[in-house]
């Protein structure tokens, strides 16, 4: 029932294309300015795909994109879906198992983020080494179905050290300047307490938001390679010295999200 589901969606996204990319990217908070850098675009609002979840946040359109991005074809979801907006973990990560059938074999993710690094900075960007699920739920719970992933899939290398090397080197090409990093996911939508992401820094993290470890998950069961990027907006709680705001978020993610672009045009074309 589910496959056919997805199949329904993945066949609906197939006819309105005349190419197949293999890479797709899913565009943070603030993030989704890379659209505009997209050529011969085909924009397929979520609300007409059959079976796909709707997007809510402000800050998030909801389109699934197809274009060229210096010359490579690839897919961009506009908005991602997120646990503090009641899908479950796996609803969330409906998109991934669409894009599995539509033969997409390398999935980006992007978000804004917390940093709990003290040596971090907004506006930092940092490649994500490893995740810690602070918030239990897994996408992968329930039934599972052999033609997606196996039931019990391995996650000692969630992002891939090949990807990895490709941005390093594209970063370094480009002049940009990056952090590297283990991201912990809470589940929101409140922002964590101090004594919380106190924690979090004695367990090994250096960011902290609220999406981003069930698409990696997902996209590991599903087989793919999965390459993920943190735009740091604002230092968590504790650390800030001043009162989160999700305007001030989206303000600094727009900001870095030219040198977020640039970046990740130069590891698409790459890989
Ligand atoms: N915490 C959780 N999610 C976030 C944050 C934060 O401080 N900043 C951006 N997304």
């Amino acid at each position: 029932m589910f496959y056919e589901k997805v199949k329904e969606s993945a066949d609906f996204i197939r006819e309105k294309l005349s190419e197949i990319p293999k890479t797709a990217i899913i565009l943070g908070s603030g993030l989704g300015g890379l659209v505009d850098f997209m050529e011969e675009k085909c924009v397929i609002p979520y609300a007409e795909i059959p079976n796909f979840p709707k997007s809510s946040v402000a800050g998030h359109a909801g389109n699934f994109v197809v274009g060229k991005i210096g010359g490579k074809l690839i897919a961009a979801m506009q908005g991602r879906f997120h646990y503090y907006e009641g899908f479950s973990a796996r609803e969330l990560c409906y998109p991934l198992y669409v894009m599995k059938l539509l033969g997409i074999e390398n999935l980006i993710v992007t978000n804004a983020a917390g940093g709990v690094n003290r040596d971090f900075k907004p506006g930092d960007l940092m490649i994500i080494d490893n995740y810690i699920n602070f918030i239990r739920v897994n996408p992968l719970i329930g039934d599972n179905d052999d033609r997606f992933g196996p039931r019990f899939p391995d996650m000692s290398e969630p992002y891939s050290p090949v990807i990895r090397e490709k941005a390093e080197n594209a970063a370094k090409k480009l002049g940009i300047d990056y952090k590297r990093g283990v991201y912990a996911l809470f589940n929101g939508p409140c922002y964590e307490s101090a004594a919380e992401i106190r924690a979090f820094a004695a367990l090994g993290a250096d960011a902290v938001g609220m999406s981003t470890v069930p698409e990696t998950i997902c996209g590991n069961y599903l087989g793919m390679e999965v390459f993920g990027v943190s735009c740091i907006t604002n230092m968590a709680t504790g650390i800030a010295t001043v009162k989160h705001s999700h305007e001030e978020v989206v303000r600094v993610a727009n900001e870095a999200s030219e040198k977020l672009c640039a970046w990740m045009k130069e590891l698409v074309v790459s890989i």
